[in-house]
């Protein structure tokens, strides 16, 4: 089979870089043999496979798990099953790749992890079910435990930020991206926005601190994690929690309020989709695995696509289509 395989073993000796484009120092494409099943594993055919910005830092070895030379790369895709140890047999899935990757023509899962699709829900939604959709269910279950009437959340134009802005539209909780481009700012508002906080704004200060007094927002949902999200989290109200989840920038946040840490209650703690998988009961992944299919399904959630690349031409296509704005890139084997 044609898959697109890793480089290099570990990570990167120079981890401070930002996300590249070029991936084709970290990629080779190969012909490999096509994985076995082992017990408790299928074996997927590959229909379309996600490219998230987790993939691009994993390849670069920028990522929290290492790399392993020669294994395909890509976490997640949508598949049929066609071959395993599992009553899936022909099912059309959704799936993360058990230690092999997911771009290529098959790949292995682990029959537990596998998601039985609804026909209603697209192949273009359904090879980026898991790690976005799901991510953003899980973290915006803190904010309505947080209970307060707003929360932010930087990168807002991101895929992610989308979906964080149905979810906050669709539960009255007032959904508050901050983004670098100001034409994020329509689409946004369009999605339910009710505000959009333009970090490149003369004004964006004064415009923070009216957000922070009309809705007192005390989580701070991070992809960034610059000196902007620090700012952000030192003007937010008492109790306020900093969660940082991606690390979009380079640059290092400087904390120079520490007394916030101790006079008015804030913290910070990041969010893992890894470690919520191994942490939360089954039933309550299952009900937040049938709530995204349930979004896609009616509509109340769409994946914005602008590429889908052949896998064959993924290496040389990959750097114009990674600099594209606002939408995904797919492969498809
Ligand atoms: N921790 C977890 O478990 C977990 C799970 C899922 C996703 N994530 C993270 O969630 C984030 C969003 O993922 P996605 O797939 O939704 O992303 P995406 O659709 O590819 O969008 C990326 C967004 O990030 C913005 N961005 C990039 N660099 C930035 C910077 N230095 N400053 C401000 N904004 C910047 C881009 O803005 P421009 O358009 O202006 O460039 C773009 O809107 C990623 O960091 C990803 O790693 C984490």
């Amino acid at each position: 089979m044609t898959a697109l395989i890793l480089r290099h073993d570990g990570y990167a000796k120079d981890r401070s870089t930002g996300t590249p484009t070029d991936l084709s120092p970290f990629l080779e494409l190969a012909e490999v043999p096509v994985p076995q099943p082992g017990p408790g594993q299928a074996l997927i055919k590959v229909a379309r496979a996600a490219v998230n910005p987790s993939d691009v830092m994993f390849v670069a070895g920028l990522y929290g798990q290492p790399r392993k030379a020669g294994q395909p790369a890509g976490f997640e895709a949508v598949g049929e099953v066609v071959a395993g140890d599992t009553p899936l047999m022909g099912q059309r899935v959704s799936f993360s790749g058990a230690g092999l990757g997911t771009w290529a023509d098959y790949a292995l899962a682990d029959v537990s992890g596998l998601i039985p699709l609804r026909p209603d829900v697209t192949d273009e939604d359904a090879a980026g079910l898991i790690v976005n959709p799901l991510t953003a269910m899980a973290m915006f279950d803190i904010v309505q435990q947080d209970g307060a009437d707003g929360f932010l959340f930087t990168a807002g134009g991101s895929q992610l930020g989308k979906f964080l802005t149905a979810l906050g539209r669709d539960s009255g909780v007032a959904p508050i991206p901050v983004v670098r481009r100001e034409a994020q700012v329509g689409p946004l508002k369009a999605l339910g926005a009710a505000e959009v906080l333009v970090t490149t704004d003369p004004d964006f200060p004064e415009r923070m601190a009216d957000v922070m007094k009309t809705y007192g927002p005390r989580i701070l949902l991070d992809a960034v994690a610059d000196q902007i999200s620090a700012d952000l989290f030192f003007a937010m109200p008492r109790g306020a929690r900093w969660i940082p989840y991606g690390r979009l920038s380079t640059e290092a946040p400087r904390l120079d309020q520490i007394g916030q840490f101790i006079f008015m209650d804030k913290s910070v703690q990041g969010f893992w989709l890894a470690k919520w998988f191994t942490t939360t009961p089954p039933e309550q992944v299952g009900k937040a695995v049938a709530a995204v299919q349930e979004r896609f399904a009616s509509g109340k959630w769409t994946t914005d696509i602008s590429a889908v690349l052949p896998l064959r031409d993924a290496l040389d296509r990959l750097p114009e289509a990674l600099a594209a704005k606002d939408a995904k890139i797919q492969l498809a084997p």
